[in-house]
């Protein structure tokens, strides 16, 4: 896969519970929205690819992170419109949603090429149904069930997502239970 020619550090650890995953994405957030002090003048914000079956978190991480982000008002599953866009004075936030996507070129058509380039908070909920056809994002976080709980994994793809992964404090409670690894993938 191209994307593992371009892969720089990860982590793995286990979120208990959805407030878990819910301050990963708030500790996440700042990091999206600051100017990073190891990169002064590059932009904010960023892409982050969600992986996982249906139900182990992305929506949930999506939904924590924008709001952290400054978006007021519902927050909607793109699941059906397949995008949800919200703006925050200057910043553009993109939410996407793949899982409906048959043919990976069908995300050509749609559009979604273009809001790809532009610069901005994108999260891409199932981006492997894109076919490979997404660049790399700044940071992969994917989800798996682990016993009541998830295991997470995030992956940098840039030196921006690198950044975030160095500065991030790990859970306090991400124990795993017992039988399971933190690190197993
Ligand atoms: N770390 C976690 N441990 C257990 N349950 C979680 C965790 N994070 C989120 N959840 C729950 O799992 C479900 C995730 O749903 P959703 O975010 O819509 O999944 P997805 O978008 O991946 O299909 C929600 O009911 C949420 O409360
Ligand atoms: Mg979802």
């Amino acid at each position: 896969m191209e994307q593992e020619n371009r892969k720089l550090g990860d982590i793995a650890f286990f979120l208990t519970d959805e407030q878990d995953t819910q301050a990963l994405a708030q500790q996440l957030a700042p990091l999206l929205l600051a100017d990073d002090p190891e990169h002064p003048g590059l932009p904010q914000g960023g892409h982050i690819h969600l992986r996982g079956d249906l139900g182990a978190g992305k929506t949930c991480f999506a939904r924590a992170l924008l709001r952290a982000c400054g978006v007021t008002g519902r927050i909607k599953s793109p699941s059906y419109a397949l995008l949800e866009s919200y703006k925050v004075s200057n910043l553009y936030l993109y939410h996407l949603d793949f899982y409906r996507f048959s043919d990976p070129r069908e995300w050509i058509d749609a559009g979604f090429r273009d809001l790809l380039q532009k610069q901005g908070v994108v999260l891409i909920e199932w981006p492997e149904q894109a076919g490979g056809l997404l660049p790399p994002p700044d940071l992969d976080i994917a989800l798996d069930y682990a016993g009541t709980g998830r295991q997470a994994r995030l992956t940098a793809y840039s030196n921006k997502g690198q950044s975030w992964l160095n500065r991030l404090v790990l859970p306090q409670s991400g124990s795993p239970p017992p039988g399971l690894s933190a690190d197993a993938s």
